[in-house]
């Protein structure tokens, strides 16, 4: 028996070829191609393709006519329900029954339809009963276009680069919480629509996938203050976490969250002013509360300043992460399959010694 580590840090349960950090330098690659050259050369799409198939060529396909039934506004919830439901209603085959095209096949359509079930669930949240005509739709280019005009019934060009940028930044990141758990569902032989419905309860946590959604509050509670180094300090002070700040791999500044950070200025935000304050006083506050341990920026941060460029309500956000995930979920259920072994890792019993019921 292995030692026990609290939330398996640092154990290596899987080997990949999908996506490598450097932990120290602060860069991410994807299928060993560095990301911050994607971001405006491909769209979310292909990087999807990318992930999944190896080649920036190929693409997520776009979603078939379907007809979500029951949906109720709370976007994660009901694409956790809807992605599940579709295994049923599409009849698709167990992962270890059917060959690696056939799941390859799954996942795209899968993929496509979580998005335009995110887009519908949005579109209702805000009082909308009625889709979006499917020729209105189909105006759009790519994948962040089609989201939005399914949702808004437009796309504003700015408002699609900054849920693109989002996209590619997020798609894949290792074995995280909900990767990790599409990939035990899928070791069951499971089929995709299981696995990866799975993957989506996994991130509705605010620690993981979760954090845009109250970063945007707390820089309203900050900048009504008005006193970035009080706010920081109250919150140590109470035990309160700094959303956006600490990540358990990387020690350096997370890649992602340079890229978001410049795209967030590029397209205008007016919050980047008040979160670039904050990131300067909570850096400083954490590196000194805990001299041992990197806590630097982030993901999560400048993802909730570009989401609100386009406008994304903080609820939203689990929901808009988990659009973007697909690509990795996906390309990690695929692995998996192909390595066949199931998960069963074991638990050191610290219970009562045996004893009678009195
Ligand atoms: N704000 C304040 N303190 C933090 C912190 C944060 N954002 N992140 C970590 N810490 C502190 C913890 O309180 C802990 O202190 P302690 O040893 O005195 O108890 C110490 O740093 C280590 O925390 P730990 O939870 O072991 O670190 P981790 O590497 O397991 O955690 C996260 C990683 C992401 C879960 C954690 O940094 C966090 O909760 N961040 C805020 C939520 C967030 O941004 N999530 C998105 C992640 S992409």
């Amino acid at each position: 028996m292995t030692e026990f580590k609290p939330g398996l840090e640092g154990v290596v349960a899987v080997e990949t070829e999908i996506m490598e950090p450097d932990r120290d330098g602060g860069a991410l690659r994807y299928r060993g191609v560095d990301v911050e050259p994607l971001v405006g050369r491909y769209p979310y799409e292909n990087v999807w393709g990318l992930l999944v198939d190896g080649d920036i060529e190929s693409k997520m396909p776009d979603p078939e006519p379907y007809d979500p039934v029951g949906l109720t506004g709370n976007a994660p919830a009901d694409l956790q329900a809807e992605t599940a439901r579709l295994g049923g209603v599409w009849k698709l085959g167990k992962l270890n029954e059917i060959s690696d095209a056939q799941a390859r096949e799954d996942l795209g359509r899968l993929s496509a339809q979580m998005m335009s079930i995110v887009a519908r669930s949005a579109r209702l949240a805000d009082g909308h009963a009625d889709p979006v005509p499917d020729e209105t739709v189909a105006r759009g280019e790519t994948a962040a276009e089609k989201f939005l005009l399914r949702w808004r019934g437009e796309a504003d060009p700015t408002h699609a680069k900054a849920i693109d940028t989002y996209w590619v930044c997020t798609a894949e990141h290792g074995l995280n919480a909900s990767t990790f758990t599409a990939r035990i569902v899928a070791s069951t032989g499971a089929d995709c629509g299981a696995a990866l419905s799975a993957a989506v309860g996994a991130l509705s946590g605010p620690l993981h996938g979760g954090a845009p959604a109250y970063v945007k509050p707390m820089l309203e509670e900050v900048a009504a203050m008005g006193d970035p180094e009080r706010w920081v300090r109250d919150a140590l002070e109470s035990g309160r976490r700094i959303m956006g700040f600490g990540h358990r791999i990387y020690r350096a500044e997370d890649p992602r969250s340079r890229i978001l950070k410049r795209t967030a200025k590029e397209l205008g935000s007016p919050q980047v002013e008040v979160a670039e304050e904050l990131e300067r006083v909570a850096l400083v506050a954490l590196q000194k509360r805990h001299p041992d341990r990197v806590l630097a920026t982030n993901v999560e941060y400048y993802s909730a300043i570009v989401l609100d460029v386009a406008e994304i309500p903080p609820r939203l956000a689990p929901a808009m992460f988990a659009c973007s995930r697909v690509a990795g979920w996906s390309a990690h259920i695929l692995e998996q399959k192909r390595t066949g072994r199931l998960f069963r890792p074991s638990a050191r019993y610290i219970g009562p010694e045996p004893h009678a019921l009195s």
